[in-house]
């Protein structure tokens, strides 16, 4: 736990590692350049499943990025693994599938915080990032106004944890 140092760790995952666990890295990366906290985060995302691993985020995904100003380009899609209860502070799950799975997979001496991403949406709490792989591109620009609140709400937290 990288917490009482310097760093804090946060890894966001959800089922494929394609389309909304990327989108948060991207979102979470692109908050904390603007509030110029880069130095202070270390940042990832995975999926519970391996069936894409290798591969980019979807390409609604990056589109919707590029229209945002951001990209997702340079990432590449991995599953969780074991190490990762060791190395992050905060897991954060985009849906309750996703967080039933983490928790199922987490040793017991898990100490660090798993948490779902919308509890830090203002407009969303409780719900879940719906996936937006079957649907048409207006569900990734649904998953990005989400992500994006939920993001703006985690670093909050995180920051007044850190205080
Ligand atoms: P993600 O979306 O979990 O947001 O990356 C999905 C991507 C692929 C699949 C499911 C969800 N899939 O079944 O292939």
């Amino acid at each position: 736990m990288s917490e009482s140092t310097s760093q804090v760790s946060v890894l966001f995952v959800c089922l494929g590692n394609i389309c909304r666990s990327p989108t948060a890295e991207g979102v979470f990366r692109h908050l904390i350049k603007e509030r110029g906290l880069e130095h202070a985060y270390r940042i990832d995302s995975c999926g519970t499943g391996a069936y894409h691993t290798g591969e980019p985020p979807d390409r609604r995904a990056r589109e919707e990025a590029h229209r945002r100003g951001l990209s997702l380009d340079d990432l590449r899609a991995r599953a969780l693994n074991q190490g990762d209860f060791e190395r992050f502070d905060y897991i954060v799950a985009m849906d309750d599938a996703n967080y039933r799975d983490i928790n199922a997979a987490a040793p017991q001496h898990f100490s660090g915080h798993l948490v779902k991403l919308l509890d830090f949406a203002p407009d969303h709490r409780g719900d879940s990032v719906p996936d937006p792989y079957y649907g048409g591109d207006d569900g990734f620009r649904k998953v990005f106004d989400m992500v994006e609140q939920g993001c703006g709400g985690l670093i909050d937290h995180i920051e007044a944890a850190r205080q």
